[in-house]
């Protein structure tokens, strides 16, 4: 059903986000007809350019996106006409009122302001559409992430978000949420009977979350530097994977009843202290190897070659946590948090490590016990090894083996980008799949105490070979609990 009619800024319109991400979700859902005819799309950016040249850049982007004749001319034609572009230099107040002059003139119609830029900006940017009289009850505004580079900026920038616009209408992104198995996480859980029993401390026995990826900081390198893997990837993403998974049931799906029980694991999280940050935090950072056969530089040469020297890098870009989550289901059972770059592949996974059987009939074969691997990506599935006995006479032989659902293989159907469901429910007003002020602020609360811990305490990444699964102390983290990392074959 296509969504009303709206009007679309995004904010940082000719950037990385929107040239990577937002434009071609946007084109996506043009091509399948979600959007009525007169809804717009309105770049902003400091280039000074027509929207002609903007609709020739967005072109040429789009093409390189995807293969060269993958834009169809008639969805092509549709998507054009929708664009605008309009120059603003963002810290100005000149400039407003031509954007509001690209409208609907009526004020009729859903706004929504996307602000793909760097967090410091989000407040100034609110404050200039309330100054310019351009925010009404249907406007929503879109915040990327990171909110924030710590407790106390988040609250600036939410505070001054908030002074403009309700709760209800701030959509702050994290696009984990908007992957379609980290989704199927919830169906898991909460439609098959099977699980939630076994969901607590008694049955499991530890659980592993990691997202993996091959790719270095590369073109990114100063933002990575300024905001490391612990900012980047586990204030948000994996936070919000582990309060998915650790989460008590909601009532429903409604938006509310799920963040509730969200915000209650973020703040049942164990503090991470000076005594304990050295045991149970991991920082690495990669050095030159050998990723697919190719070799790839290290963190150190892409610094130099960005222009930043390598005695001022700070930035880690592997972290290993021991979490833990002090509540009544959950107390005694460690989730490792563990993610990276340029490690062999990439390859997001949840493992639940079942506890062994408490008495063995079989003599002293070995027996494994049960692991449900959920596989969010590139593979999307579910895994649960099984033990079973090896056929034939010779004997009582016990084996492990999977039990595989592969999604690909259950539904042909290709999986909208995670940003393609996200700006729908922006567009569609369902929060559900948004992070919530204090979500944000509880999150950042739980990670300044580590950054602080690792500055007071001079920890300082240790080195790992890219291509290699991070350093070693990585392994002594889990090692120490006689425990090891899942890692694909
Ligand atoms: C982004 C991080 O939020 O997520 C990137 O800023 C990271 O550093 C990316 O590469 C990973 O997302 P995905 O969807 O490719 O797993």
């Amino acid at each position: 059903v296509p969504v009303d009619p709206f009007d679309l800024v995004i904010f940082g319109g000719t950037g990385d986000l929107a040239e990577r991400k937002l434009l071609p979700a946007l084109y996506h859902r043009d091509r399948d007809e979600q959007f009525s005819v007169d809804s717009l799309i309105i770049g902003v950016s400091r280039s000074e350019i027509s929207d002609d040249e903007y609709v020739t850049w967005v072109h040429e982007t789009l093409t390189k996106q995807f293969a060269p004749n993958e834009v169809d001319p008639d969805v092509w034609t549709r998507f054009s006409a929708r664009l605008r572009h309009q120059c603003l230099d963002l810290k100005s107040a000149d400039g407003w009122a031509d954007l509001d002059a690209k409208f609907d003139p009526e004020h009729e119609r859903v706004r929504v302001f996307y602000l793909a830029t760097a967090s410091s900006l989000f407040g100034p940017v609110a404050q200039q559409l309330h100054d310019a009289d351009m925010v009404d009850a249907r406007s929503r505004i879109v915040l990327e992430k990171p909110v924030g580079q710590d407790y106390p900026s988040a609250c600036a920038v939410n505070d001054a978000v908030g002074a403009v616009f309700e709760e209800s209408q701030i959509y702050r992104i994290d696009h984990y949420l908007g992957k379609e198995t980290v989704q199927n996480l919830l169906a898991l859980r909460f439609g098959n009977s099977l699980f939630e029993p076994l969901w607590e401390r008694g049955a499991v026995e530890h659980v592993q979350i990691t997202v993996a990826e091959d790719l270095g900081a590369g073109n990114r390198f100063e933002f990575y530097e300024r905001t490391g893997a612990l900012r980047d990837m586990v204030q948000n993403h994996m936070l919000q994977l582990l309060c998915l998974v650790a989460m008590e049931p909601p009532a429903s799906m409604h938006h509310d009843d799920i963040r509730n029980e969200k915000i209650k694991v973020l703040r049942a999280l164990k503090p991470i202290t000076r005594a304990s940050v050295d045991d149970v935090t991991v920082r690495g950072r990669y050095t030159a190897g050998i990723i697919d056969d190719t070799p790839v530089p290290g963190y150190e040469k892409e610094g130099r070659d960005a222009g930043v020297p390598s005695d001022e890098h700070d930035a880690e870009t592997f972290v290993a946590i021991k979490a833990e989550i002090d509540n009544w289901r959950w107390n005694g059972t460690p989730f490792y948090l563990r993610t990276g770059k340029r490690l062999p592949r990439k390859m997001s996974q949840i493992v639940f490590q079942f506890k062994a059987v408490p008495h063995s009939i079989f003599g002293d074969q070995s027996l494994e016990p049960n692991r449900l691997v959920m596989s969010l990506q590139p593979e999307e599935g579910v895994q649960l090894t099984l033990m079973t006995k090896e056929p034939g006479p010779g004997g009582f032989r016990m084996r492990s083996l999977p039990l595989n659902l592969h999604f690909s293989d259950a539904f042909a159907v290709n999986y909208p980008d995670a940003y393609e469901r996200l700006l729908m429910e922006v567009l569609r007003g369902n929060p559900a799949l948004f992070m919530r002020r204090d979500e944000i602020e509880t999150a950042w609360q739980w990670i300044d105490r580590i950054i602080d811990n690792w500055h007071a305490e001079q920890i300082q990444p240790e080195e790992y070979m890219a291509g290699s699964w991070g350093p070693t102390k990585s392994f002594m983290l889990v090692d120490r609990d006689r425990r090891r990392w899942f890692n694909p074959a």
